[in-house]
This record gives structure tokens, C-alpha cells and sequence, in this order.
């Protein structure tokens, strides 16, 4: 039998990125400083090496960036504010890179009442952002009932399930094609950098120079003409 292979030699940082719509413009902002996931992005690997050595790419659910840069499992990452915020994760915010902008909102069926129901009944508002939504409504002083889901958040009016929804918008698409209007702002989204602080102290160097580059790049992409949004 032959030996075991070697373990694959750790690389300094590893960076969390979320699999979703922000993952194409994160790579790309890698690529403008010369950085490359080692592997086609159709890849089923969750771990890649990039292909200049300097960091491992970690590929991961959205909505769990924060608790692995928060835990050190990677040491930093990319993510969404909407994620950031709902999370709460204790975690150092260097920069906003400048794209997955939309927003945060309370919508509802156009014949539905805001922000109140008749007959004082209370809503019930569906929603992926539980911690966010019972904030919002409290500072508000709406009594609600808050209904968490884990996705096409859009539906659960048109069948009952609630009166409002919490959810983002982006070009305003899914609210209008499934009879939704906006009634009040929550929260403006973007993506950020977020790093671990524990790793930030030890790594200093390291971390210096990629916030470093990734904030050169990040201006020269938004000095770009930008492309239209879209789902
Ligand atoms: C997001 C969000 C909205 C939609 C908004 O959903 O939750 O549903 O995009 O984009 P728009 O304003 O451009 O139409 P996503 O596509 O991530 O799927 P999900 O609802 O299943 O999470």
C-alpha cells in the first residue's frame, strides 16, 4: 500500500466567498489584481488555492460568510451587509468593495394595507431576515408576527402564508412581476470585506497588503462604466 500523501500545505489566508450573485463580481475583483481561483468556476471543489499562491478560496452559503470569519475557520471574506447585519457577527469591516448594491425593504400585495390591518389584526411578515425585521418593527412600534423562510420570500403573500414581506431589491423585478409594492426602507445593502480579528493581528502583514491592492481595485472598478443590475 502506498503512503498517504502529504497534506496539501496550508495557504496564509483564506477567504470566504459566497456562492450566489456575488460571487462573479468578488472574482472579478480578484482577477483585476491578478489573483485566480486555480479552478473553473464550475468546479464542485469548496476549497481552492488561487493560482498565484497567496490565498485559498473557501466557497460557501451566503448567509454563512460571517460565522466563518468570525470563528477563524477563514480568515476573511466577502458578504453583504443585509447578511452582515442580520448575523451580527463580531467581525472587522475594512472596506466596501463597491457593487452587489439593493436594499432592504417591507413590501406588500398592492391591496394589502401598510402599516397597519384593518380590524387591528396583526401582520405577519415573511422574511429570510428575522433579526432585522423584529428590529425594524420595534423601533417602529408595529407589533408583528414574523415568519422566517429560506427563499422566495415573494410567493408567501400570494398563498396566505403572510400579509408583508422583508426582502431585497434589487432591479425591483420579482416585487413587480409577483404584485408587490415597496412601503418603506429597512436597510441599503452592499458588499464588504469582513476579517477575522483575531487573524488580523497575526497576519498583520499579510492582511495589510491584500486590503491594500483589494482597495486599488476596487477603485479602479468603480471608476469603470458600470453594467446595469440584474438578477
Ligand atoms: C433575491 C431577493 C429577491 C430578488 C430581488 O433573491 O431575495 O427575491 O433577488 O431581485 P430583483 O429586485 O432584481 O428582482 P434571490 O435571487 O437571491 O433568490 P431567493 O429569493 O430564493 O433567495
Amino acid at each position: 500500500m502506498s503512503p498517504p500523501a502529504p497534506p496539501t500545505p496550508s495557504l496564509p489566508l483564506k477567504m470566504a466567498l459566497p456562492k450566489g450573485r456575488l460571487l462573479e463580481p468578488a472574482l472579478a475583483l480578484f482577477r483585476t489584481i491578478g489573483i485566480a481561483a486555480s479552478e473553473p468556476a464550475t468546479t464542485r471543489k469548496l476549497l481552492v488555492p488561487s493560482s498565484d499562491g497567496t490565498l485559498s478560496f473557501l466557497f460557501v452559503k451566503p448567509g454563512d460568510v460571517p460565522v466563518y470569519v468570525e470563528s477563524g475557520a477563514a480568515d476573511l471574506g466577502i458578504t453583504g451587509t443585509d447578511v452582515l447585519r442580520e448575523t451580527d457577527a463580531d467581525v472587522l469591516e475594512p472596506l466596501a468593495l463597491g457593487f452587489g448594491a439593493c436594499r432592504l425593504v417591507v413590501a406588500t400585495p398592492k391591496n394589502v394595507a401598510y402599516p397597519s390591518l384593518p380590524g387591528g389584526v396583526t401582520p405577519r411578515v415573511a422574511t429570510k431576515y428575522p433579526r432585522l425585521t423584529r428590529s425594524f418593527f420595534a423601533e417602529t412600534g408595529l407589533g408583528v408576527e414574523v415568519i422566517t423562510v429560506s427563499g422566495s420570500v415573494e410567493v408567501a403573500p400570494l398563498l396566505g402564508l403572510s400579509h408583508w414581506i422583508v426582502d431585497l431589491v434589487d432591479t425591483g423585478r420579482t416585487l413587480r412581476e409577483n404584485g408587490l409594492v415597496e412601503r418603506a426602507q429597512i436597510l441599503d445593502v452592499g458588499a464588504v470585506l469582513v476579517v477575522n480579528r483575531a487573524s488580523q493581528k497575526l497576519k498583520l502583514d499579510l492582511h495589510q497588503r491584500l486590503l491594500a491592492r483589494l482597495q486599488e481595485a476596487s477603485r479602479q472598478q468603480s471608476s469603470k462604466p458600470q453594467a446595469a443590475s440584474g438578477s
